[in-house]
C-alpha cells in the first residue's frame, strides 16, 4: 500500500514537471519552430530595363518577362539581409549591358529594386565587326598622330586601327579587348607586323582601365552605350589636346567637333567623329561631378545602404 502510494504521489510530480524535460530532439525541433516564427519573407519587386532582361539574384536566375519582376524570398531571420540583383539586356543587336546592383532589407519588407536607371558602374559587351583597312586609315588621319602620340584603342578587334597608327608615326600603341580569340589575334598581329615592342596587347574589359595619363589618342568603334559609359574616363584622364576619333558612334550630348564622311573602296559611306579635350570640356567634367539628385548624399544614409523599402521610396 505504502509503495503504491508512493509510486501516484512521484506520478503526479512527474507530469508537472514533464513538461520541462524535454529529450534533446524535442528541445531543438521546439527552438528551430520558434526562430522560424521570427522569419518572414520579403516580397520584392524589380524594374528592368527591357521586356525581355534577363534577371538573376545573388547568383540564381529569376524567370518572367515584362518591365517588372515580384517574387517572394525565403523565410528571413531577423537583422539586414543583403541581396545582389545583375540585370542583362540587349538594347540592339551588337550591344549587351549588364548592370548590377545590392540592395540592404529587413525580413518582412517590401522591397522595389529599379534597375532602370543608368549607372557609371554598368557594363557593356558588343561584338566583333572591324573597320575597313581603308577607313581605319582615314581615322588615323582625321586624329593627325604624330610621333609623340600614345594611342589607345578600347576594344581593337584585329588591332588594324592602333597598327595603323604606329605605321603612321605613333609612339605607342595600347589595345585591350574583352575577348580571348581577340585580344590573341591582335597579339599575332602586332608580332606579324615587327611591332611588339610598339604595341601592348591586353585582353580584359576596357571599361575597367581607369589610368590613361599617357594617352593622346584614342580610337573608338563600340556603340553609343559604351561610349557613353568610358566618356567620364577620357574628360578626367585625357590631357587638353588629347583626340578621340570614333567610328560611327558619338558620345551624347557631347558634340564632335567635326564629322566627315568616308568613302570605302570596298563600298558604304562610312561617317567618322573627332573630339579634342579643352579647357571647356575639363570645366564641363567638374561641373557633372558635382553632387546631384542621384548621389547617395542626397537621399540620406538608409538610402546610402540601400534601405529604400523602409524609407518607402524606390532603391536607385
Ligand atoms: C565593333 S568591334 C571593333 C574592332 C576594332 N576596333 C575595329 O574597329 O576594327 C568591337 C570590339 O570590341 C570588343 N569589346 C566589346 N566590348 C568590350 C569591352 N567592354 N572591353 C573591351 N573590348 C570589348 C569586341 O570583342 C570587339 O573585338
Amino acid at each position: 500500500m505504502r509503495i503504491l502510494l508512493v509510486f501516484i504521489v512521484g506520478l503526479v510530480a512527474f507530469e508537472r514537471i514533464a513538461p520541462v524535460l524535454q529529450t534533446g530532439s524535442e528541445r531543438t525541433a521546439l527552438q528551430s519552430t520558434a526562430s522560424l516564427e521570427r522569419r518572414q519573407t520579403s516580397r520584392i519587386v524589380v524594374t528592368v530595363p527591357a521586356d525581355d532582361a534577363e534577371l538573376v539574384v545573388n547568383g540564381a536566375a529569376i524567370g518572367g518577362q515584362g518591365a517588372s519582376r515580384t517574387f517572394a524570398t525565403a523565410p528571413l531571420a531577423g537583422g539586414t539581409h543583403r541581396y545582389t540583383f545583375t540585370v542583362t539586356w540587349r538594347p540592339n543587336p551588337y550591344t549587351t549591358m549588364t548592370r548590377t546592383k545590392t540592395v540592404a532589407f529587413r525580413g518582412g519588407e517590401t522591397v522595389r529594386v529599379n534597375l532602370t536607371v543608368e549607372d557609371p558602374a554598368d557594363r557593356v559587351r558588343v561584338i566583333y565587326v572591324p573597320t575597313p583597312a581603308d577607313v581605319a586609315a582615314a581615322m588615323v588621319d582625321l586624329a593627325r598622330v604624330g610621333r609623340d602620340d600614345v594611342v589607345y584603342e578600347p576594344g581593337c578587334g584585329d588591332a588594324r586601327i592602333t597598327t595603323a597608327a604606329i605605321r603612321a608615326g605613333a609612339r605607342r600603341g595600347i589595345c585591350i579587348d574583352i575577348d580571348p580569340e581577340r585580344a590573341k589575334e591582335s597579339k599575332a598581329n602586332v608580332e606579324a607586323a615587327g611591332l611588339a615592342d610598339r604595341i601592348e596587347v591586353r585582353e580584359g574589359d576596357a571599361l575597367d582601365v581607369k589610368n590613361l595619363s599617357d594617352v593622346s589618342v584614342v580610337f573608338l568603334y563600340m556603340g553609343d552605350h559604351f561610349n557613353v559609359l568610358i566618356r567620364p574616363v577620357l574628360w578626367r584622364e585625357l590631357k587638353v589636346g588629347s583626340r578621340i576619333v570614333s567610328h560611327r558612334f558619338t558620345m551624347g550630348d557631347w558634340k564632335p567637333d567635326k564629322t566627315v564622311s568616308v568613302m570605302s573602296e570596298l563600298g558604304g559611306v562610312f561617317e567618322l567623329h573627332l573630339w579634342t579635350i579643352n579647357q571647356d570640356v575639363k570645366r564641363k567634367l567638374v561641373a557633372n561631378s558635382a553632387p546631384h539628385g542621384r548621389g547617395a548624399e542626397s537621399r540620406g544614409l538608409g538610402a546610402a545602404l540601400g534601405l529604400g523599402a523602409a524609407l518607402g521610396h524606390d532603391l536607385h
